[in-house]
């Protein structure tokens, strides 16, 4: 047996120090934002290698604000990609501009650059990557596209907390960066939660106003905004967390190499990052030949698997307006048909890591000839 996820061994890890901060948090009363969310922007700018954060109540809010933030509206495109959570998409839809998408690379399964210039007309306003498993996409090109061409930047890091490209942190490259701390996340709060970075002042202060009901001070409303603060106790579980990222990323990339040596005879692709960046693998995901055979055999040998994501978000029904069809993104229909997403998370042991991998090995159709 080895779960999916296992949030309780976490919990057990840092337990006093946790429920410590949570008390403290409800003694003080401030339940919303507050010294603890400060105290968790300030760390977490600080590990983004960003100027400010601006701490939200979820991934999607994030998103959400940074769009606004960049005055993107109605009429106007957003260039991104189908293979992600539908977050991203409903963002998008959420500002009223129209998501444009673009096909992924077959071998970082991120934003393929290449495709970006065609898709860009009089009505594109931003482009909108998404750092996919922990994997960042491929930033360079894309920015270098945004510049030429004027369009704002907004990295989706909800599933890349400390990723790096060439050295440089998931968030800080583009104009904004937004992350979630959805429990299940590399840092997960105890409930909602999300931040959006970036280096530029003046962003900063728009996406702290629009988060707060758009109030300059107390029931003065300079601009139409949302409720999109984080809680208090959030701030205060997050805080408690941000001591130990490091050391639970480095473990999510043990066992990811330990998969990675462990699978390396059997016929399957493996996440294949790029030698200049830091992969923090919020999800290992395999691309299997006969995905749907393995996956109810590794849930029969009491294997926890998952499929991040098994429709792309263009065939979703949901978004049927949008108007595209199967056919559209061959890499992208390719991966969700193929994906298969093994057990990753700080506490994984290297037991565990043999059980999958000799559970995958009697499967004989995933055998190298
Ligand atoms: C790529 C991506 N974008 C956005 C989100 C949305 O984050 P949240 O669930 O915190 O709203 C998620 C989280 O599920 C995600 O994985």
């Amino acid at each position: 047996m080895v779960p999916f996820l296992d949030l309780k061994a976490q919990y057990r890890q840092i337990k006093p120090e946790v429920d410590a901060a949570i008390s403290r948090a409800i003694e003080s009363t401030q339940f919303v934002l507050g010294p603890e969310v400060s105290a968790f922007e300030k760390c977490f700018a600080e590990y983004c290698n960003v100027g400010h954060c601006l701490a939200v109540n979820s991934g999607t809010s994030a998103l959400h604000l940074a769009l606004v933030a960049a005055g993107v509206g109605p009429g106007d495109e957003v260039i991104t990609v189908s293979m992600t959570f539908v977050a991203t998409t409903a963002a998008v839809l959420y500002s009223g501009a129209k998501p444009v998408f673009v096909d992924v690379d077959p071998v970082t399964w991120t934003m393929d650059p290449a495709q970006v210039e065609a898709a860009i007309t009089e009505r594109t306003k931003a482009i909108l990557p998404v750092h996919l498993h922990g994997l960042m996409a491929d930033m360079d090109p894309i920015m270098e596209i945004a510049r030429r061409r004027g369009l704002v930047v907004i990295e989706d890091a909800a599933q890349a907390h400390g990723a790096e490209y060439k050295g440089r942190r998931a968030g800080s490259i583009g104009d904004f960066g937004c992350f979630s701390f959805y429990p299940g996340k590399n840092l997960g709060a105890y409930g909602e939660g999300g931040a959006v970075v970036t280096n530029q002042p003046e962003l900063a202060k728009r996406v702290a106003l629009l988060r707060d009901w758009g109030q300059e001070t107390k029931y003065n409303h300079v601009v139409s905004g949302y409720n999109y603060r984080m809680d208090g106790i959030q701030g205060a579980v997050l805080n408690v967390k941000m001591n130990y990222i490091e050391a639970w990323t480095e473990g999510r990339r043990a066992a990811a190499a330990d998969y990675d040596r462990q699978l390396a005879k059997l016929e399957c692709v493996r996440p294949q990052p790029p030698a200049h960046s830091r992969h923090v693998y919020h999800v290992y995901a395999l691309c299997l030949p006969r995905r749907d055979e393995t996956l109810s055999m590794l849930q029969q040998a009491g294997i926890g698997v998952g499929i991040h994501y098994p429709v792309p978000v263009h065939l979703q029904k949901a978004y049927a307006d949008l108007g595209y069809r199967a056919g559209d993104l061959p890499v992208t229909e390719g991966l969700a048909k193929r994906f298969l997403s093994l057990p990753i998370y700080p506490e994984l042991r290297p037991e565990h890591v043999a059980e999958v991998v000799e559970q995958l090995r009697k499967i004989r159709f995933v055998e190298a000839a």
